[in-house]
């Protein structure tokens, strides 16, 4: 895809300095953050929550993208406080509500960008419905929960066939949707991602682990763009 856009997620970072390790992907060329939101119950693991994002607003400036992945099981009750805190996208999944109508009204009259994810056993079917009314999907690519995970295709073969399939219908009935993947994205998969339509992509563990990151964003931002 053309203009594709690098977040690194900096849930495998140095989280005791995680201000500096935003700046650091940031300095490497990151053209937004994604930060991974969990509360122990939509995901059995747990992150931080609004009030570290006004902390790292307060220190990164007004300039950076933050794109706020939402692994919670109530999307709904976090909707103002991320935006008062300074989240500029408000990534929830859809396995989470029962309203998605309502959350995404919320989620605008709040000011911030909408992303809908679904996770790698969700049909893209159930998306489709409110794809007309998001700027994002979210195609999860691992369970949700951890970094460093392996992209899930490399492990089962059907899951192939479902993310290409999924993905590449998306990018066909919504051209101008933006599609971000999520999970085991580094340069050994990113290619799969490009292929099927994503033109967002997240990668932690393989941008934090590198002593160099800037290839590794300029990398992948290099084979997604071709
Ligand atoms: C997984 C998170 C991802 C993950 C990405 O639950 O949503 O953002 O941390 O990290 P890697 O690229 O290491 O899979
Ligand atoms: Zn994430």
């Amino acid at each position: 895809a053309s203009g594709c856009k690098i977040g690194p997620s900096i849930l495998n970072s140095d989280l005791a300095n995680l201000g500096a390790e935003c700046l650091r992907m940031l300095d490497s060329g990151a053209d937004y953050l994604h930060l991974d939101v969990m509360d122990g119950h939509f995901v059995p693991n747990i992150t931080f929550g609004h009030p570290v994002v006004e902390s790292l607003r307060k220190q990164l400036g007004q300039d950076p993208f933050f794109d706020m992945h939402m692994m919670v099981s109530k999307p709904e009750q976090w909707v103002k406080p991320m935006a008062v805190a300074g989240a500029n996208q408000y990534t929830f999944h859809l396995e989470a509500t029962e309203n998605p109508g309502a959350l995404i009204k919320d989620i605008r009259e709040n000011g911030m960008k909408v992303g809908l994810a679904i996770k790698p056993g969700t049909s893209v079917e159930y998306l489709a419905p409110w794809a007309n009314q998001i700027d994002m999907a979210l195609v999860m690519t691992v369970e949700p929960g951890f970094g460093g995970q392996k992209f899930m295709e490399d492990m089962m073969p059907k899951v192939k066939e479902v993310f290409d399939f999924g993905v590449h219908w998306l990018r066909t009935q919504f051209p101008s949707l933006d599609i971000e993947v999520d999970g085991g994205v580094g340069p050994d998969t990113v290619h799969k991602c490009a292929e099927a339509g994503a033109n967002m992509i997240v990668s932690g563990s393989a941008i934090m682990r590198s002593e160099d990151p800037r290839s590794v964003i300029n990398l992948l931002r290099n084979v997604c763009s071709e």
